[in-house]
Parts: structure tokens; C-alpha cells; sequence
């Protein structure tokens, strides 16, 4: 588990810490501002790693930080190897890595290679060139279909809404598999092969310890980009298994993964980590073969719904995509592109409750946890005002899907009111609640019933009762709606209970759960979790 990082990478014997490390995900606009104008940025973050390293997670994974217009706030790259003012600068990255480093945590950067911003000197170039020309061999252009090639391509839909094409002046059609602004790259174009190489080796000789790849499962198309076979609702997530989406997962993607993966391999100690959202286990199983990607994020623990049985089959299905790869796998309740799990679980005290119990079984789990900044303090989605709204879903679905910024609002350090020590400026980027003075860091550090303090305790008790990480998990016999497993005979057993009753708690000394307990009955009430000693289980 928590092992010291060196201060140039991961080169520290411990090579593949990642197989059972908790990564707290960085948002980087909504973390912490250091220079006042109501975005987070580099410094901030480096202002912040004390808090980090009293949470006790093993590395931070930073969310784009790169040249950007911000069409997609970061995820639209102009240039993938400098970092944009509004955020800081390399130097600011430079220390940045040094302290986390420093201070025994590693540093994961996101990866965009799907698509670039509009305003890459690649995209400028290329719509100012002919149809035809290399420049616009970079990217998929198309001519139209129809009479004067007036209708895209084909049918494919844009995952932020509205169609995938987007024409230029000269009658061509681009492809954008999410905004206009984030054009898809090419990748049967060697240039494109080449320039991501470059940008790998640039973030890993500046130290970075790995790389979460956005949109891991896309990059390759399919040969003649054929239709899809049905329209898929915007932002779907998880498709079921029978469903085939025919803008990702093409068979190309996966020698993308080994040139990726060659690369990380000349170096020590560094991760890659992809997006991955397909349906099937075996595709999942078929990014993380030991030639490709190191892990990948399963996304349905976060989908399963606070349900013993489904949560039991997320977690089965989990543990089989891996299978026989030798990965690790992954679990995570959140993150910036879907709803806050204290909302996902039914909002308020309830919500807050379930959310707590399943932070001790994600943190059971074989494997590692990825944790969203402001989960520990579990923040709820925030219902903002439509004219806050800044994702571009937003606009592209015509004002019917709300999108992503409640998960995104900034996370409060202090005080009684906005921007409580987020920022200088109470103009903060998304407008933070009124009511959020008892969810703040430093409110919840004194409160040893808080959401922080359970997060605290529980990453400690995961250190001591640290099972090897290729311990398989065992389930056990458990009431109706309930589950209970442990990892191996050293690790400590976690039961959750996801019924409306109260339950018998099973052997062994309670170590922490999630809500109280009953002084005189040995029950686990209702959604509750706890964590027993493997010693007397
Ligand atoms: C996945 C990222 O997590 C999301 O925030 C982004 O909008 C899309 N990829 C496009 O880059």
C-alpha cells in the first residue's frame, strides 16, 4: 500500500504501486485557487498536499491541465505539452510534482489522444487547408451524403448531443465524437502515432508516475465508419451487453494501447490507466492484457444501484474483466462526469448514509480506489441555476440534459459561507452553495462522526489490513440484502446491509463501520457497512 515516492518517478522498487493504491482524483478548476480569480490551479493544489497526505491516499490523479480554450473545460487540448496560464505554468507543475513526491505521493496525469481542440495548430491548419491535403489527414473529414453532400457521413450522434459532423466552409465534414470544439483525431495517420509518443515522453521525463487516457476505448474507428445500428441517447454510460456502439471499442484501439504501453515500459514505475466504457467483460478484459494498459476504470460499481444483489454482480462482473489478465481491478463511486454518489443513492441523510456505507466496501475491495475530490467530504450534486450551467452539454442538448457541473462545484476548505477558502474571490467559477459551512474540511476534521473522519480511519485500516494484491475475494453467506465478503484469510471482512431491517452482524470485532451500531444487539442496522477483524471472523 502507501509506500514513499522517489523524487523523479516511481523509481523506487515499488514498480507496480498501483495495483492496490488509492488515487484521489484532482479536479483541477475545482480544487483550490491560489490565485484568486475563482479557478483552481497548479499552485493551489501544491497548497493543498498537506491535507492530501494527512487523507492518506497513495497518489493524486490531475484532471487536464494543458493549453485549452476550455470548450469542455481541459478535455479540448490546444497543446498537450505546456500548461495554460489559467492553471500556472511548468515550473508550477515542476513543484508541484517535486512536493507530492516529497511527501510520498505519486502523480497521475490525464491523457486526451481521442481528439484535440478546435483551436490546435493541427485543426487551424487543417480547415484552412484542401480537401485531400495531409493537414486534414490528421483528422476524419468526410464528404457529405445526400444531394451536394449536404447530410453528414453517416449517423452517428455526438455523446454531448446532436450529430457527430459538423461541416466546414468548403463543403467537408468533420467528425467530433463529442463537441464541435474536440475534433477526432486520425489515428491511422502516423504524424498522430508520433505526437503522442512525444507528449508521453515529455509529461514522463518531467516525473509523472502515469496517465489516466480519456476516452480509451475510441481513438481507432471502425474501417468505412458504418452507421449505427441504432441511436444511443446522449451521455448513455453503461450500454447492456447486447447493445454494440459502433463509434468505440474498433479493434484498432488496442495497438494504440501496446505503443502506449511500450513507451511507459522504458521507464520505472509508470502507470496508465484508461476511461473505458464498453459493455462486455471481455472487452474490458482485452484493454488490460498484459501488453496493453496496466488498468482500467470499471465503471459498474458506480452504475449498480445501493442493492445487495446488483452490487454483488457489479463487483462479480468487475473481477471478471480482469480475470485472467494479471490486472488489477478498479473501483470508483465518482467522478466528474457522473452524479455524486450521495445524490445517486437517494440525497440528503439517506444518501449520505448509503454513500458512507459503500465508501467501506469500495475500500474493501481488491484492487484500488479511485476517490473524487469533495467524495470524502460527501458532497452532494449541487442543483445550480440554468444560467451557472457551463458543460456543453448543456447547450448541445437543447436544454434537456442539465450535464456534469453539479459534480463539479468547487470543494470547501473553511468559514461559514462562499467560497469557504476555495478561492480569494466569492465569484468562483460555479457558484458554491450557502449551506455547505458543515461540509467544509476544516468542519470536518474536528468531527470524528464526519464523512472525512470515516475516510480517514478506513485508508488507515486498509494499510494495516493490507491482503497481498492478488488475493482473490471471497463472498459469504448473507441475509437477504445483505453481502458480506474478505480478500483472503489476512484481510478484514466487510458486510453491508442494503435492506430495510436490521440484521446479525457477522463474527469478529467491529474495526470501524459506517454508521452507529447498537450497544446491546449484535446487528448491522439498515444501510449500514461495517468492517470486522479477520483475527476472531
Ligand atoms: C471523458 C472525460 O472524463 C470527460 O469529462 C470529457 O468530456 C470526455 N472524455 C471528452 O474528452
Amino acid at each position: 500500500m502507501r509506500r514513499a515516492a522517489g523524487t523523479t518517478g516511481g523509481d523506487n522498487g515499488d514498480h507496480d504501486w498501483w495495483r492496490d493504491a488509492v488515487v484521489y482524483q484532482i479536479y483541477v478548476r475545482s480544487f483550490a485557487d491560489s490565485s484568486g480569480d475563482g479557478v483552481g490551479d497548479l499552485d493551489g493544489i501544491r497548497g493543498r498536499l498537506g491535507y492530501l497526505e494527512l487523507l492518506g491516499v497513495d497518489a493524486i490523479w490531475l484532471t487536464p491541465f494543458f493549453r485549452s480554450p476550455m470548450a469542455d473545460h481541459g478535455y479540448d487540448v490546444a497543446d498537450p505539452r505546456d500548461v495554460d496560464p489559467l492553471f500556472g505554468d511548468l515550473n508550477a507543475f515542476d513543484g508541484l510534482v517535486a512536493e507530492a513526491h516529497e511527501r510520498g505521493m505519486r502523480v497521475v496525469v490525464d491523457l486526451v489522444p481521442n481528439h484535440t481542440s478546435d483551436a490546435h495548430e493541427w485543426f487551424v491548419a487543417a480547415r484552412n487547408a484542401a480537401p485531400g491535403s495531409p493537414e486534414r489527414d490528421r483528422y476524419i473529414l468526410r464528404d457529405g451524403t445526400g444531394p451536394d453532400g449536404a447530410a453528414p457521413p453517416n449517423n452517428w450522434t455526438s455523446i454531448f448531443g446532436g450529430n457527430a459532423w459538423t461541416r466546414l466552409d468548403d463543403g467537408q465534414w468533420y467528425l467530433h465524437l463529442f463537441s464541435p470544439e474536440q475534433p477526432d483525431l486520425n489515428w491511422e495517420n502516423p504524424e498522430v502515432w508520433a505526437d503522442l509518443e512525444r507528449t508521453l515522453r515529455c509529461w514522463l521525463d518531467r516525473g509523472v508516475d502515469g496517465f489516466r487516457i480519456d476516452v480509451a476505448h475510441g481513438m481507432a474507428k471502425p474501417p468505412g465508419l458504418p452507421d449505427m445500428v441504432e441511436p444511443i441517447e446522449p451521455q448513455h454510460g453503461l450500454l447492456p451487453d447486447d447493445v454494440e456502439d459502433r463509434r468505440f471499442d474498433a479493434e484498432g484501439v488496442h495497438d494504440i494501447h501496446r505503443m502506449i504501453r511500450k513507451v511507459l515500459d522504458e521507464y520505472v514505475g509508470r502507470l496508465a490507466v484508461g476511461e473505458i466504457w464498453v459493455t462486455s467483460d471481455v472487452a474490458f478484459g482485452r484493454y488490460v492484457r498484459p501488453d496493453e494498459l496496466h488498468q482500467g476504470f470499471n465503471f459498474r460499481l458506480a452504475a449498480a444501484d445501493f442493492d445487495a444483489a446488483d452490487l454483488r454482480r457489479a463487483i462479480d462482473h468487475s473481477l471478471a474483466a480482469v480475470g485472467d489478465t494479471g490486472a488489477s481491478p478498479t473501483w470508483t463511486l465518482s467522478n466528474h462526469d457522473v452524479v455524486r454518489e450521495v445524490t445517486r443513492y437517494g440525497g440528503g441523510e439517506l444518501g449520505v448514509r448509503r454513500a458512507r456505507a459503500m465508501t467501506l466496501v469500495a475500500l474493501a475491495l481488491p484492487g484500488s480506489v479511485y476517490v473524487y475530490n469533495g467524495a470524502e467530504l460527501g458532497l452532494p450534486q449541487v442543483e445550480l441555476p440554468d444560467d451557472a450551467l457551463q458543460d456543453p452539454v448543456w447547450e448541445r442538448s437543447g436544454h434537456t440534459e442539465r450535464g456534469r457541473d453539479g459534480a463539479r462545484v468547487p470543494v470547501p476548505w473553511e468559514g461559514a459561507e462562499p467560497p469557504y477558502g476555495f478561492s480569494m474571490t466569492a465569484a468562483t467559477w460555479l457558484p458554491m452553495p450557502s449551506d455547505w459551512a458543515d461540509l467544509t474540511v476544516a468542519a470536518q476534521l474536528e468531527d470524528p462522526d464526519s464523512m472525512l473522519s470515516l475516510y480517514r480511519r478506513a485508508l488507515e485500516l486498509r494499510r494495516e489490513h493490507a491482503a497481498p494484491d492478488d488475493a482473490a475475494l471471497e463472498w459469504h453467506g448473507a441475509p437477504e440484502g445483505c453481502l458480506a465478503f474478505h480478500r483472503d484469510a489476512g484481510s478484514l471482512v466487510c458486510a453491508l446491509n442494503t435492506s430495510p431491517v436490521a440484521v446479525p452482524l457477522p463474527p469478529g470485532d467491529v474495526l470501524l463501520a459506517s454508521g452507529p451500531l447498537p450497544d446491546d444487539e449484535r446487528v448491522l442496522p439498515p444501510e449500514t457497512a461495517a468492517w470486522l477483524s479477520p483475527a476472531s471472523a
